[in-house]
């Protein structure tokens, strides 16, 4: 990443001394959205974008940390139970309450990071953060000894206890699990998970930022949980994974208009990760594509968390001819994830720059994502 010459400047002139360098990665979802705490699948990978941290232990009880794009620094003390006011350091207060919560070791340390997941884009950014963080300080000071699987509940109880987003788990673990060239297909009820390798011969994938900020914390994003909960409790299941839509009509009149569409949404998108795998192993990229815009559809009109600049940029693409297209992440803003062929590429970026710099003003943002390494010590 660019910017770890800066973060070991930074650290050596704030701290006079060295530390060990870790990285964790934002993410992409190819398919499955908001089904994770529906106890459903999702279909992510680590994407080439980075948090990456210095960290030193200090010898005493309190953390210090510098954050480079924030330009602030910020300090807490490990016995402190207040949680603090700005929004980045509670990410990290959070992860060391959590492994201390679990009877994991904290000792103080001192960090500066940096990252270049763009904020607000749906990839993730605060899961890299918080599983950098739970990486590191499970090396640092735990010997490894957290598996896994609990650094990115670590990461995901950060979310819910600090911040007030009652998020899933997709995020945190493909920022922990993410491999290089593998898309990963996980069960978010018992999961169990497997990696795919995905290198779609032919084709491009793309994310176009529509560069509306969404913000999950006021979002209703939790609102959209409590939905399904409520519909699952009708229907006398634990989670929507375990429901259909036979057994969901049978129950119609219970339910309101609302909640049955946000549910109709879910058990859809079950049916459609599921699908896409097929098709992967197929190679049979029209299907994936299909299936895409066919979450997108339902995201905006049966979910709700769409945007009308997400719903342009997806008919962008259909105009031009863009193999899958739909909204990525929890919605509200951020990006488009496209499936494109080679020879369309060009034509497309070009289309969806000026159609929608001219209805909005603002140009969209492109990324192109290579499949990436997740959390990780650096060399
Ligand atoms: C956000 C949440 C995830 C997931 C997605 C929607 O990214 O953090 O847990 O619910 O939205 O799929």
């Amino acid at each position: 990443m660019k910017k770890e010459k800066e973060i070991r400047e930074i650290f050596k002139t704030h701290f006079e001394k060295e530390g060990t360098m870790y990285a964790s990665a934002g993410r992409i979802n190819l398919i499955g959205e908001h089904t994770d705490y529906n106890g459903g699948f999702v279909f992510p990978g680590a994407i080439d974008k980075y948090i990456m941290a210095e960290i030193a232990p200090n010898g005493t009880d309190h953390v210090r940390i510098y954050s480079i794009d924030m330009n602030e620094p910020a300090s807490f003390g490990l016995e402190e139970t207040d949680i603090p006011n700005a929004q980045w350091v509670k990410y990290i207060f959070g992860v060391c309450r959590e492994i201390i919560k679990r009877g994991g070791q904290v000792r103080g340390f001192d960090a500066v990071f940096a990252g270049d997941i763009p904020l607000g884009a749906g990839l993730s950014s605060s899961a890299a953060l918080e599983s950098c963080f739970a990486y590191a300080l499970n090396d640092l000071f735990n010997e490894n000894k957290i598996d896994k699987f609990e650094l990115a509940r670590i990461g995901q109880s950060t979310e819910h206890n600090y911040c007030g987003v009652n998020c899933g788990i997709m995020d945190q673990f493909a920022s922990i699990f993410g491999k290089k060239g593998y898309l990963m297909r996980l069960d978010c009820r018992s999961m169990d998970f497997e990696y795919y390798p995905f290198n779609p011969e032919g084709y491009k994938l793309v994310l176009v930022d529509s560069v509306v900020k969404h913000e999950l914390v006021d979002s209703p994003y939790n609102k959209r949980r409590e939905s399904c909960e409520r519909v699952a409790r009708t229907l006398g299941v634990e989670t929507l994974r375990d429901a259909d839509m036979d057994m969901l009509d049978s129950h119609k009149q219970e339910i309101s208009e609302e909640d049955y569409r946000r549910a109709r949404f879910v058990i859809g998108e079950k049916q459609r990760v599921l699908d896409v795998c097929d098709a992967l192993e197929r190679g049979d990229y029209e299907t994936v594509g299909k299936r895409m815009y066919e979450t997108h559809e339902g995201l905006s009109q049966d979910y709700e968390v769409s945007c009308e600049e997400l719903d342009f940029l997806n008919a962008i693409a259909k105009e031009c001819g863009v193999t899958g297209s739909r909204i990525m992440g929890g919605g509200f803003g951020g990006c488009t994830i496209n499936l494109v062929k080679d020879n369309l590429y060009d034509n497309f970026i070009n289309t969806a720059k000026t159609k929608f710099t001219k209805q909005y003003g603002h140009e969209p943002k492109i990324y192109d994502v290579v499949i990436s390494d997740g959390a990780h010590k650096c060399n």
